[in-house]
């Protein structure tokens, strides 16, 4: 069984959380994708009036095509229930995000979530955090933030595209990738992260999710 077929059988689990009337978030990545492909069903099966709020132009064009009506951040006050994935999580549930970019919008989400779901496979789950922290940077904060990530016993490198050329979010900043090696206090980390001069977003977030599912082998899944 593919890693989309784990993830479609929890995510068709993980909707059973959705009522009608609701404001649901979007993550953005392949797991999110998934479940927006779900969530898509649901809604045209039971009818309901669903909301999508999305995190990214990536999810914003696959609930365009799969016909979920969307609403933006800054027009709602909460949101019931954000649908995210992860690229790392540790042991105490605290997760790591960014690697699509996105990370600035999908801590707004979390922020404004009654409820925040994330869903990944075995690989991402660890003790300790181990892959390095996306941040996102102002661009005129590049090597300042650099140098601050090196007292904080860090190496920022720039996110690059394929041929060389910067990434670029889509709030037109640049991404730091920040390897830290073994983190083991995660949430004194991003704090300090949080407080250099021309940081936007962590991508170690301080709201850990309230429900998180693992995929395993063969389509089954753990909740946590
Ligand atoms: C986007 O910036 C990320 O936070 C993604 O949610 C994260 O990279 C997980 O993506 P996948 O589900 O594609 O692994």
């Amino acid at each position: 069984m593919s890693y989309d077929d784990a993830i479609e059988a929890l995510s068709n689990d993980a909707l059973k959380l959705v009522k009608d009337n609701s404001v649901i978030g979007l993550g953005s990545g392949r797991a999110a994708t998934t479940l927006v492909k779900s969530l898509s069903k649901l809604i045209k099966i039971k009818n309901y009036n669903i909301k999508g709020v999305p995190t990214s132009l990536q999810i914003k064009q696959i609930a365009e095509k799969t016909g979920i009506p969307l609403i933006e951040a800054d027009q709602v006050e909460y949101i019931d229930i954000v649908f995210d994935g992860a690229d790392q999580i540790d042991s105490e549930k605290f997760v790591i995000k960014g690697g699509g970019g996105a990370l600035l919008r999908e801590n707004i989400l979390f922020s404004l979530a009654k409820k925040v779901v994330v869903m990944a496979d075995k690989s991402k789950f660890v003790k300790n955090f181990t892959r390095a922290v996306p941040v996102e940077v102002h661009p005129l904060a590049r090597n300042s933030v650099s140098l601050a990530i090196q007292k904080l016993d860090g190496k920022a490198s720039l996110r690059t595209l394929d041929r060389g050329y910067p990434f670029f979010t889509e709030n037109g900043n640049i991404i730091l990738d920040c390897n830290f090696g073994t983190i083991k206090n995660p949430k004194v980390l991003t704090q300090k992260i949080r407080l250099i001069p021309g940081v936007m977003e962590s991508g170690i977030f301080l709201r850990k999710p309230d429900i998180i599912y693992r995929a395993n082998t063969g389509g089954k899944f753990e909740i946590f």
